[in-house]
């Protein structure tokens, strides 16, 4: 078995671990990153869109940011749709002037993984850990097994940022952790489509049939969602069925269609809401995904992926560099109030814009909030302030 030592191993190079790299070679800490998937998978799994304007500006300082300022979408505004007619939230009129950044997820892995190996530091790929341990020791132990072998590695720390279903929050003694968990009943079918957006700005939809939302990646490529029901297979929705279900949705008199193209990708995601708490156990910290899941209404999880990391890379810093163990301790606590916060606005953004068809009575209710959220320049403010820079506040 081959052994390394480091000061941080981290688990997942999705845009958690990956930013949380680059962050600590640029202070000087010694980290490895061990990826279960092929740098040609993560590369190309297609995922979030919306950039927050704190998150765009932190990616930027992190010297990450040179692509996505160029070719990112900056938008100022974002509608919103039921009973036929579009409301628009002025986002950055409502936001001091603040905008959001539509630049894929992807891309901000590729960025990074770039970035990475550019620097020459390590980044396993097909190397899937499978113990963590040592916790409370002096050193941690992880142990992977990848495409020479077996790795043995000792380290400081441990950052897991492997998403919801990987090793890191399974590895957090059971006597210590609470699960917070709720399942909505619909999932999401997400296309991507060489397509030219039929328009400037994101589209959250709600129709009796089920919600929509019209997103986008660049001139040519849109990026489009419908709400199904969590049963629903993909082989069932043929191109046509998915392209006539949008129209119906999405479609106003001022829009009566929209542009179609050829389905390069496509997925049905499942809905759900997790936080782990404590964030941290001994030499463990859990960042991202691993440690909390939102449902995308509201396009918080990368955004609160990256926000965890620049809380937890400062925390890193001051404790292997300055022995100080006062971020660090902190840390589970920063981030949970900060995550509780994306939950609500999440679940709120949820329940508004999903029709149910069992509850007649919900129905109600969420037609009188989607009209409180575009009439009320009290509410259109609470929104546009937490869709545009939550993890900033
Ligand atoms: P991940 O991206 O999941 O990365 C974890 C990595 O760990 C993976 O590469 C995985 O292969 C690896 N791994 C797992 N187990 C192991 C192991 N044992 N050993 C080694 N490696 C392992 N968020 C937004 O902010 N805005 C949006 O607009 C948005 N839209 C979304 C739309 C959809 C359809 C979906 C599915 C998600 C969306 N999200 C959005 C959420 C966002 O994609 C995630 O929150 C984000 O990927 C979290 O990043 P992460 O680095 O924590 O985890
Ligand atoms: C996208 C994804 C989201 O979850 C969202 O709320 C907005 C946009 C997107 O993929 O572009």
């Amino acid at each position: 078995m081959k052994e390394i030592h480091t000061q941080v191993v981290i688990v997942g190079a999705g845009p958690a671990g990956l930013l949380l790299g680059q962050l600590l070679n640029r202070d000087g800490i010694d980290n490895v990153i061990l990826e279960r998937r092929s740098r040609e998978y993560v590369e190309k799994r297609v995922r979030a869109g919306v950039i927050e304007f704190g998150i765009a500006n932190f990616l930027e300082e992190a010297g990450a940011g040179a692509r996505m300022r160029y070719e990112g979408l900056v938008h100022h505004g974002v509608e919103i749709r039921f009973e036929r007619s579009s409301h628009r939230i002025a986002l950055s009129d409502l936001a001091s002037g603040k905008t959001i950044t539509v630049y894929g997820q992807q891309e901000v892995v590729k960025d990074l993984v770039a970035l990475r190996l550019n620097a020459g530091a390590e980044l396993l790929f097909e190397t899937e850990v499978k113990f963590i341990g040592g916790l409370t020791d002096d050193l941690a132990v992880v142990d992977a097994e990848g495409l020479d072998g077996s790795l043995r590695l000792t380290c400081d720390y441990v950052a897991g940022c492997d998403g919801s279903f990987g090793v890191a929050n399974r590895s957090l003694p059971s006597s210590v952790v609470r699960r917070y968990e709720r399942t909505y009943p619909f999932s999401w079918l997400g296309i991507l489509a060489e397509a030219p957006p039929t328009t400037d700005e994101l589209i959250y939809c709600r129709h009796e049939r089920g919600f929509a939302l019209y997103s986008m990646r660049s001139p040519t490529l849109s990026r489009l969602y419908l709400g199904v029901r969590p049963e629903e297979k993909l082989d069932e929705w043929s191109d046509d069925r998915i392209w006539d279900e949008l129209d119906v949705r999405l479609a106003t008199e001022e829009m009566p269609e929209i542009n179609q193209g050829r389905i390069v990708e496509r997925g049905i995601t499942a809905m759900r809401s997790v936080v782990i708490e404590p964030m941290r156990f001994g030499r463990l910290l859990l960042a991202g995904d691993a440690a909390h899941i939102v449902p995308p209404t509201g396009a918080k999880g990368m955004n609160l992926a990256l926000a965890d990391v620049r809380v937890l890379s400062r925390a890193l810093c001051e404790k292997i560099q300055h022995d100080d163990d006062a971020l660090l301790d902190d840390y589970s606590a920063t981030c949970l109030e900060r995550v509780w916060r994306a939950e609500e606005f999440s679940n709120y953004m949820t329940q508004m814009l999903h029709p149910t068809h069992l509850d007649d009575f919900e129905n109600g209710v969420q037609s009188a909030r989607l009209r409180q959220a575009v009439t009320s320049l009290e509410a259109s403010t609470v929104l546009a302030r937490n869709y545009v820079d939550l993890n900033s506040l």
